[in-house]
């Protein structure tokens, strides 16, 4: 059986085996080891491999230099560098660091949800060896400002300079520099930007809300996030992501419509490895006791659109929301001494139907309002084995007078919103 476990003292005969053991000893006695972070691989009481992060300085934090990797030659592709660095990221979170960078090979790192540095504006020092592509992960959220050249330990830097610590003092080299940022842009098709959303892997948090207006979203972040950080801006489709009471939240717009959502949505799910997508929108009341500004929780959602059709199912699909999160919204909602309907919703793709009243014709089967996303964004989520929910206010009414003034919208907004965090 393989464990990953700290190095002992009586591990370092075989970790001089395998690997760089001179500079691991001098890197031993200096003040950026971490003994949890020097750990092995070990197989039945015999080390496989080794792995040392050290701590460097980044912009005046202290963060995590990938120094050393090694797997003994005869169990070389079976995984162990795997084991050993998903190891130590687990420790490193626990520690509280929040950036690990490492030099080589991008391919390999990207495996681990390192992109290239430059993302993050940590540069390359001057002097690290040529060996690939710098990289950079992220391992805990942070707003502090992290950024810069890391400082080396100097047992490091004396290594790879050869003794010669000038060079560290050398002008910063242009070349290098431009060298580098065209490696990050060639890398970018790697690190999880599509062609409607430009965030790194890592950038976007577990849960997303969306709003359709993507100033929803800015809105959001603005009056209801700390720290918030902007992750994405093609097409004005604006993502950020923050803290909400300390929890990690995203907040991006959808657009209006099934394809919008339909794309957007299934990004995140599928590229962005997001589990929860949490639609805030409004809707057009239809049954004729659903009045303006109720709150509607969508249990399922009804839809005239041929989305459905991709999957190639045997009968007609009920797209649903998500039994634990439409609980819990409803509970939340109740606390807070908001009414809220739980129910069934329409998704249409006409917002400006030539026959409005066929629209009637969903009210007489129970469904208290219409909107334009849910049922998109429901069967994206269920085909990607993940979350969703539509919390909707009601801005208009298909049968009814009335509209909300720009007041009461932003109030109903905000109580949607509100209820939407405290399900984080
Ligand atoms: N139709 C579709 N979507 C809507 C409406 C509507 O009347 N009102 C708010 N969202």
């Amino acid at each position: 059986m393989i464990v990953i476990r700290k190095e002992r003292t009586t591990d370092h005969n075989a970790v001089r085996e395998i690997t760089d053991f001179r500079l691991i000893e001098s890197l031993r006695k200096s003040r950026s080891f971490i003994p949890e972070l020097s750990l092995v691989a070990d197989c039945d009481n015999k080390v496989i491999g080794y792995l040392l992060f050290v701590e460097v300085d980044i912009g005046g934090y202290k963060e995590l230099l990938l120094s050393h990797i090694a797997v003994h030659p005869d169990f070389q592709k079976q995984g162990i560098a795997r084991l050993l660095i998903n190891g130590a990221h687990d420790k490193a979170r626990e520690l509280g660091y929040h950036f690990a960078v490492a030099n080589g090979e991008a391919v390999f790192f990207k495996k681990f949800g390192y992109v290239p540095a430059t993302t993050y504006d940590i540069e390359q020092p001057v002097f690290e060896k040529e060996n690939g592509v710098y990289m950079a992960k992220y391992l805990n959220f942070t707003e502090l400002p992290i950024y810069g050249t890391p400082v080396y330990p100097r047992e490091y830097a004396m290594e790879i300079t050869g003794g010669n610590n000038n060079v560290e003092k050398k002008k910063v080299d242009e070349d290098i520099i431009k060298r580098v940022k065209v490696m990050a842009k060639e890398e970018k098709k790697m690190s999880g930007a599509t062609p409607h959303n430009e965030a790194e892997i890592g950038m976007i948090a577990d849960t997303v809300i969306m709003p359709g207006d993507p100033l929803r979203a800015k809105y959001i972040a603005e009056n209801f996030l700390s720290g918030a950080v902007q992750f994405n801006a093609v097409r004005n489709m604006f993502g950020y992501t923050g803290l909400y009471n300390g929890k990690r939240v995203s907040v991006m717009g959808s657009g209006m419509g099934m394809p919008s959502m339909g794309i957007y949505s299934y990004e995140l799910y599928n590229n962005y490895d997001v589990e929860t997508i949490i639609r805030v929108g409004s809707a057009g009341g239809l049954k004729d006791d659903v009045n303006l500004r109720d709150v509607i929780i969508a249990q399922a959602a009804c839809t005239d659109s041929n989305y459905v059709y991709q999957y190639d199912l045997p009968g007609s699909y009920s797209p649903i929301g998500d039994f634990e999160l439409i609980l819990r919204a409803a509970e939340v909602a109740e606390k807070e001494g908001k009414k809220v309907r739980v129910g069934n919703v329409a998704s249409t793709d006409i917002f400006y139907n030539r026959y409005p009243d066929v629209n009637k014709k969903w009210a007489s089967m129970g469904v208290l309002c219409i909107e334009m996303e849910t049922a998109a964004l429901y069967m994206n989520a269920a085909a990607a084995g993940k979350k969703a929910l539509s919390i909707l206010t009601i801005s208009d009414h298909l049968f009814k007078e009335g509209e909300l003034s720009s007041k009461e919208r932003e109030t109903g907004f905000n109580d949607m919103i509100k209820i939407a965090l405290e399900l984080l």
